[in-house]
C-alpha cells in the first residue's frame, strides 16, 4: 500500500480509503456484521488505515460495525472519518442539520457508536442553509478543542461555499476544513472546474466519493442494472446523467483500455483518479472481498498519458450530482 498526507494535516493515510456505507442492513446491498467485518479485516491487512463511515449510514449502523472491528486493531495507525448533517433514521427538529445543538448531539452519539474518544475527521455531509458557517465552524472549533475530533472535513457543496468557509476559519482563527469529499470520477468531473483548483491551491486533500461512478465504471453499461444494487429500485444510480455526458462511450474506453492493460474496469478507472495529482485517496464502497483487493492493486497501475486523453476525450459537462 501507498500512503500519503491527508491536505495540510502530517496525517499518513492510505491511498485508497475504505468506503463503509454498504455496511449495515438499511438496503438489499448492505452487508451484515459479520460480512462487513470480513471487508474491514482484509483492508487492514492490505494496509489501508482510512476508513469513511457516516452518522447516517444505516441509521447508524455502519459506524458500530466499523468501531467493533476496529476496536482490536491499533488505533494508533487507522485515521477514522464520519460525517454530520441528514438525520439518523427518521428526521425531526434538530436532528439534522449544522446548527451547533445537532453538531454536538449528533458528534456525541457517532463518538459512542463508534466506541471512541477521538474521531480524526469530522466532515459536514452538505451545507447547511439555515446555519451561518461561522455557527457552524464555531462549534466544530469547539469541538477539535474539546478533544472529540481531530480534524474537521466537508463534502458535496459548492466551491464558493468552501471558499467562503475557508475564509472564515481565517478571519476568526478558528480550525479550517483540511479535506474534501466530492463526487468526482471519469464520467463526472464538474469538479475540475473550480472545486479541484481550489482544494489544490488551499492544500485541501481531495477523497472523491463514488469514485466508479456508484457502479458505472465497474461493468459494459448494458450490463449496469445486473446487481442487486444496480437495480434502480434498491438505488439511485445517475446512469442517465452520465450517459448525456459521453458517458457510454467512456465505459467502452474503459472497456478497451482494460483489456489492454489486462485488468478489470474498476482497476482502470481507479488508476485515472489515482493518476490525478489533486487526488488524495478515492473512497471505495465494495461489499467483496475480491473487489477491496482489485481496488488495493489499482494503486500500482501506471497509464501512459495519451491513454488518460483517450479515457477524458469523450466527456462532455452535465448538470450537477450530488449537491443543490
Ligand atoms: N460524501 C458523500 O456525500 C458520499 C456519497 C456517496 C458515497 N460516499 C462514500 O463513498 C463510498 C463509495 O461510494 P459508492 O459505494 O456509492 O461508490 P463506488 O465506490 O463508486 O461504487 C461502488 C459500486 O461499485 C461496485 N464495485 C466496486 N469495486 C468493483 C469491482 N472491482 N468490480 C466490479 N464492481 C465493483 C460495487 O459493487 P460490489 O459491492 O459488488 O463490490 C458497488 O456497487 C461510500 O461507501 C461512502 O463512504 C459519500
Amino acid at each position: 500500500m501507498e500512503y500519503t498526507t491527508l491536505g495540510a494535516t502530517g496525517t499518513e493515510v492510505s491511498r485508497i480509503c475504505l468506503g463503509c456505507m454498504s455496511f449495515g442492513s438499511e438496503e438489499p446491498w448492505m452487508l451484515d456484521e459479520e460480512a462487513s467485518r470480513e471487508i474491514i479485516d482484509r483492508a487492514v491487512e492490505l494496509g489501508i488505515n482510512f476508513f469513511d463511515t457516516a452518522n447516517a449510514y444505516s441509521a447508524g449502523e455502519s459506524e458500530e460495525i466499523l468501531g467493533r472491528a476496529l476496536d482490536e486493531r491499533d488505533r494508533a495507525e487507522q485515521v477514522v472519518a464520519t460525517k454530520t448533517f441528514f438525520p439518523v433514521g427518521e428526521d425531526g427538529p434538530n436532528q439534522s442539520g449544522l446548527s451547533r445543538k445537532a453538531i454536538e448531539q449528533e458528534l456525541s452519539d457517532s463518538l459512542d457508536r463508534l466506541g471512541m474518544d477521538t474521531v480524526d475527521l469530522l466532515q459536514i455531509h452538505r451545507w447547511d442553509d439555515d446555519t451561518p458557517i461561522e455557527n457552524t465552524l464555531g462549534a466544530l472549533d469547539d469541538a477539535v478543542r474539546r478533544g472529540e475530533v481531530r480534524h474537521l472535513g466537508a463534502s458535496s457543496m459548492w466551491a464558493y461555499q468552501l471558499a467562503d468557509a475557508l475564509e472564515t476559519s481565517r478571519a476568526r482563527g478558528l480550525e479550517r476544513f483540511v479535506s474534501m469529499q466530492n463526487h468526482y470520477h471519469l464520467a463526472y468531473r464538474e469538479e475540475e472546474r473550480e472545486m479541484l483548483p481550489l482544494c489544490e491551491r488551499e492544500d485541501v486533500g481531495v477523497i472523491p466519493w463514488g469514485p466508479l461512478g456508484q457502479g458505472y465504471l465497474t461493468r459494459p453499461h448494458d450490463e449496469l442494472e445486473a446487481t442487486t444494487r444496480g437495480d434502480p429500485a434498491n438505488h439511485h444510480n445517475p446512469t442517465p446523467e452520465y450517459d448525456a455526458g459521453g458517458g457510454e462511450e467512456i465505459n467502452e474506453r474503459v472497456q478497451e483500455l482494460a483489456a489492454d492493460y489486462g485488468v478489470s474496469m474498476a482497476q482502470l478507472s481507479l488508476a485515472w483518479l489515482l493518476h490525478k495529482e489533486w487526488v488524495t485517496a478515492p473512497v471505495v464502497g465494495t461489499t467483496s472481498v475480491e473487489h477491496l483487493e482489485e481496488a488495493v492493486e489499482a494503486v500500482e497501475i501506471d497509464l501512459a498519458d495519451s491513454d488518460i486523453d483517450y479515457l477524458e476525450a469523450p466527456y462532455e459537462p452535465q448538470p450537477i450530482i450530488g449537491h443543490e
